[in-house]
């Protein structure tokens, strides 16, 4: 089974900082360095470059080079902004940002823990760790969507958890951290909440991923494209994606008196 997957571009590029990472804007500031682990194209990346302003710095790393050459294309405008290819469960930075996040990207990743791990050891001590993720399990479509669309959305799940993918991240995050040995762990309710075209995205899921999922065997109902896109222009209302924002600060070294 592949441990690999590829995220559509053409999702990942209409995502901003204050709409797809809303509750980390307030903890950015200027002069600060941030890593971005699994920025993808970027979109999310440069609106953390915006907000720690021309004395701050922003990497964004992802083990997809297609996606950090259209990043690299996309934002070469920004000097405080640089992107590189490297996955982060083998990347070696040590105690070098203020900030180090991962949107969406963990739920990616088959050794959460081994991740997490290495996102802390590339934070200052007192630096923040922030990561924000789905429970693909408690995701809402209102009204239920066609029968089509639930066997693919079957499929998704069991595919993903046969690469050993954690479809409820969201909710194991609180314990990820503190088994990290992060302090002042903070969970937030991060839901996003469609209520036009956003929902979309699943039509672009279909597209980009059901080919992946045909080919592990993972098969669903071939006319879902259609009932999908019939069910959004005539049925749709609502559809709530379940998803979480976790902090937490990596320790600072006691001092010596307290030794
Ligand atoms: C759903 S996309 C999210 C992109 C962006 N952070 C956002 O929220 O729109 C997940 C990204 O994580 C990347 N990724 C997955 N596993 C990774 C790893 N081990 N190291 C670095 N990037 C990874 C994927 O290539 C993909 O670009």
């Amino acid at each position: 089974m592949s441990q690999f997957h590829q995220s559509d571009p053409r999702i990942l590029g209409r995502r901003t900082l204050e709409g797809s990472f809303r509750h980390l804007v307030a903890r950015l500031g200027p002069g600060m360095s941030v890593l971005d682990a699994g920025c993808g194209t970027g979109s999310i990346t440069a609106g953390m470059a915006r907000r720690v302003g021309a004395t701050g710095r922003v990497k964004g790393i992802d083990r997809d080079a297609a996606l950090i050459a259209i990043a690299r294309r996309d934002h070469r405008e920004q000097a405080n902004l640089s992107f590189d290819p490297c996955d982060i469960s083998e990347a070696n930075f040590e105690s070098e940002f203020d900030v180090v996040s991962a949107a969406r990207t963990l739920q990616w990743i088959g050794d959460p823990p081994a991740a997490l791990a290495n996102m802390v050891k590339a934070a200052k001590p007192g630096g923040l760790i922030a990561v924000l993720d789905y429970d693909h399990t408690t995701s809402l479509w209102i009204p239920a969507p066609p029968r089509s669309f639930q066997s693919f959305y079957h499929a998704f799940l069991d595919w993903r958890s046969a690469n050993g993918w954690d479809n409820r991240i969201a909710v194991h995050l609180r314990d990820l951290f503190e088994s990290a040995g992060l302090e002042n762990v903070e969970v937030l309710d991060s839901d996003e909440v469609y209520s036009d075209a956003g929902s979309e995205i699943w039509l672009k899921v279909i597209e980009s991923l059901g080919p992946a999922l045909r080919q592990g065997g993972f098969n669903f109902d071939p006319a879902v494209e259609v009932e999908y896109s019939r069910w959004l222009a005539e049925g749709f209302e609502g559809q709530v994606l379940s998803m979480k924002t976790a902090f937490g600060t990596k320790p600072k070294p006691l001092a010596p008196r307290y030794r």
